[in-house]
């Protein structure tokens, strides 16, 4: 089974408008699965575009796209969501942590949405905490957590449910050079402890050497 297959994937924003923008022109990919996969690009190359597709956020307007070994074709709004909640994780710049919630409500929360049973979530949701260093910091919210912190509970997240895949747009493009470091380290411990392969846009040389594969965008095509 292939991770990710993508083959002529084409998306284009803002049809038969004056901005209409092909931000993605026939892109093929695919990824093993474990795989790590850095997308890098300038500014405006179609590298978000690309990521909201494989997130089962957005859709293609040409191509075919299998994630998780599911061809996504003809799949309906609830089906893609449920393939999204089920074998995705998401891992975003901005966190995107739930401020009503403490940091083992938001961890635990995936497990919730697929009706894992309650302490059977919460014994995995701690495990995940204990894994990023913040199983002290259950019971906190995240206003009152670093950026640091805060992305290591975002990371949590998007691990506990062991999804086969997670995406992540520039998951330490927020942090300073050196909490970023030790977020990467701790997002390649948390996929080889789950079991998941990652696909990954960043700006930063040293998050995109750190993968097994780096793909560069311009202009919504691969360099090749
Ligand atoms: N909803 C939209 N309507 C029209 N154009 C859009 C829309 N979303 C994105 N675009 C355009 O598509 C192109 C690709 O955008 P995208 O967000 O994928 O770039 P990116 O590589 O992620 O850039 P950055 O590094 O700045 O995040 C850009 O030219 C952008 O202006
Ligand atoms: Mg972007």
């Amino acid at each position: 089974m292939r991770l990710v297959d993508a083959r002529g994937l084409v998306r284009i924003h803002g049809r038969g408008t004056a901005a209409e923008h092909r931000a993605l022109d026939c892109v093929d990919f695919s990824m093993e699965p474990g795989e790590w996969v850095a997308i890098v690009g300038p500014s405006g190359s179609g590298k978000s575009t690309l990521l909201h597709l494989v997130a089962l956020t957005d859709r293609p307007d040409a191509g075919a796209l299998t994630v998780a070994g599911q061809p996504t074709y003809g799949l309906s709004d609830a089906a893609l969501t449920r393939l999204r909640r089920d074998r995705l994780g998401h891992l975003h710049q901005a966190f995107h942590l739930l401020p009503t919630l403490d940091v083992l409500g938001n961890v635990r929360l995936p497990l919730d949405l697929q009706g894992v049973p309650d302490r059977e979530a919460e014994r995995r949701a701690r495990a995940m905490l204990e894994e990023v260093g913040l199983e002290r910091e259950t019971h906190r919210h995240p206003a009152a957590l670093s950026g640091g912190q805060q992305q290591r509970v975002a990371l949590a997240r998007a691990l506990v449910h062991a999804p086969a895949l997670v995406v992540a747009d520039e998951p330490t493009g927020n942090l300073d050079r050196e909490t970023g470091r030790r977020v990467l380290t701790l997002i390649r411990r948390a996929i080889a402890f789950a079991g998941s392969g990652i696909l990954m846009v960043t700006h930063d040389p040293e998050v995109a050497a750190a993968a097994d594969r780096c793909l560069t965008l311009v202009d919504g095509r691969f360099e090749t």
